[in-house]
């Protein structure tokens, strides 16, 4: 019964801060252990029950994963990340993450490492005749990684037609923006049905992604139909358009692919794998300049590694294990995803309790990073080095670890994303050491993703 669980009437007093780590982390470790690791938190429209018992959390995800799904977005949150993977449910899900797989597959992905390394060269062009007579250069890193990660992410969206994904992707950049401003005003019933002048650009916006991805799809098939290859220019040889319209040729009702279904998975890649995966590079990039010594230790990898190669080779990145461990422990410290939500299908059984149906289960990845009866007692401190016996034996209990969700429905880009930030970061520490601006406020925020609430401002100079 519901009854049975420890229960925390309302935290509306709880004082707001944006700077989430120090407040909320302690309410979280001071209601564990008064409460135990299952709670209920009443914020908001809906009581969630919080789950952070390691063992608990692999009845969710893996031994009882069928009786949980995950729970349903607001339609305004659907809009912003599309109706897509993200989202989608029961055997829609199944089939779309079955087709969209090979596109996230480690040997399609390593074929691009070239293009990634261009994307980068490309944003680093610009450095050198805004540096300073004595070769130094301030960079707010937040908004720079954004731009690599979204050139990636439209590459590996769009393979060959990548100007056209391009321009897809600047529309749906400024779509975004007007759809989170509407959400911020979600509390207005019907809110995104209102014709405000917001709104109607936001429509107009929406009606022209539309039209342009249709007319890719439909500029593609036509060059298949009339036998004419596919221009192949050593992009992303299966590409996120290329595997749904093979799917789209194949399937079949009910689970045909429709054109529809194309432009709602091109969303969610687009919101899914671009904030997180530049938020992971800006805390990296941030911890490293906080912390020279391992800064240090990473170059004098990455140079030994690479020799005199300006851009590291997949065979490179796989060799760069100190590297690999900074990311992890970047990861650990500030997941880029907070927490993820699953509901009860049924009443299910989940340790000694049991859950009515419809029960929302919110696993506090954040938390669950820093409870120091997980980690060792340097719980908040950055120490790589715990990551040096791989993932499963950094922390007490193998499932302590979780930025990228657990299960099947974990996240499908996890791969892409940790090889851009090993080779962005390894690029820079090739070439630059790096430190905080004094202007550098740290300030972890949380608006739908962990981020940096005043930025990443970082000073480069050259080696
Ligand atoms: C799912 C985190 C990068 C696409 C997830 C989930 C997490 C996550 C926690 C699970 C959500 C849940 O269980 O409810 C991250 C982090 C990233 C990252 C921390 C970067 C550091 C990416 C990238 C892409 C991507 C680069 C694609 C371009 C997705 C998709 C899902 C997902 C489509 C839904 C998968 C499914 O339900 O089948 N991500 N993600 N993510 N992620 Fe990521």
């Amino acid at each position: 019964e519901i009854s049975s669980l420890n229960l925390i009437a309302s935290t509306q007093s709880m004082p707001f801060s944006h700077n989430i780590l120090p407040r909320v982390l302690s309410f979280y470790h001071h209601w564990k252990k008064i409460y135990g690791s299952m709670f209920l938190v009443w914020f908001g429209p809906t009581p969630r029950v919080t789950v952070s018992d390691p063992a608990l959390i692999r009845e969710i995800f893996v031994l009882k994963s069928d009786l949980f799904e995950k729970n349903e977005s607001p339609a305004l949150v659907r809009k912003i990340e599309g109706d897509g993977l993200l989202s989608l449910k029961g055997e829609k899900w199944a089939h779309h993450r079955k087709i969209i797989q090979p596109t996230f597959h480690t040997e399609n992905l390593k074929s691009m490492v070239p293009l990634m390394g261009k994307s980068i060269e490309e944003a680093l062009a610009a450095w050198p005749e805004k540096m300073s007579d004595s070769g130094k250069i301030e960079v707010e890193v937040s908004d720079w990684f954004q731009k690599i990660v979204r050139d990636v992410i439209t590459r590996v969206t769009f393979g060959s037609s990548y100007s056209e994904g391009r321009a897809i992707f600047e529309l749906l950049a400024q779509q975004m923006v007007h759809a989170t401003e509407a959400y911020q005003k979600f509390f207005i019933p019907g809110y995104r049905f209102f014709p405000t002048k917001k709104n109607r650009i936001s429509w107009g916006l929406e009606k022209e992604i539309r039209r342009l991805l249709l007319k890719v799809i439909d500029g593609r098939r036509r060059l298949r139909s009339g036998g004419v290859p596919e221009e192949v220019s050593g992009e992303c040889p299966d590409d996120l358009l290329e595997v749904m319209m093979r799917a789209a040729d194949e399937s079949a009702p009910p689970l045909a692919v429709t054109p529809g279904d194309i432009v709602e998975e091109c969303k969610t890649m687009f919101f899914a794998g671009q904030h997180t995966t530049s938020n992971l590079m800006t805390w990296t990039a941030v911890l490293l300049a906080m912390h020279p010594q391992w800064q240090e230790q990473a170059r004098e990898e990455v140079l030994r590694v690479c020799g005199s190669r300006e851009i590291p080779t997949k065979d490179d990145l796989a060799k760069l294990k100190t590297l690999a461990m900074i990311l992890n422990e970047s990861l650990r410290l500030y997941p880029p995803a907070v927490a993820v939500i699953r509901r009860a299908k049924s009443d299910t059984q989940l340790g000694m309790l049991q859950i009515p149906s419809g029960t929302e289960l919110l696993i506090p990845i954040l938390a669950i990073h820093h409870d120091p009866t997980l980690w060792c007692h340097d719980v908040h401190e950055f120490n790589p080095a715990r990551f040096a016996k791989g993932v499963a034996h950094a922390a007490k209990h193998p499932m302590a670890f979780m930025p990228f969700g657990l299960g099947s429905r974990r996240c499908i880009g996890q791969n892409l994303a940790i090889l851009q930030a090993k080779l962005a970061v390894a690029i820079i520490l090739q070439r630059f050491s790096f430190e905080l601006s004094p202007s550098y406020q740290h300030s972890p925020s949380v608006l739908m993703l962990l981020h940096p609430q005043h930025g990443a401002p970082l000073v480069f100079r050259k080696l």
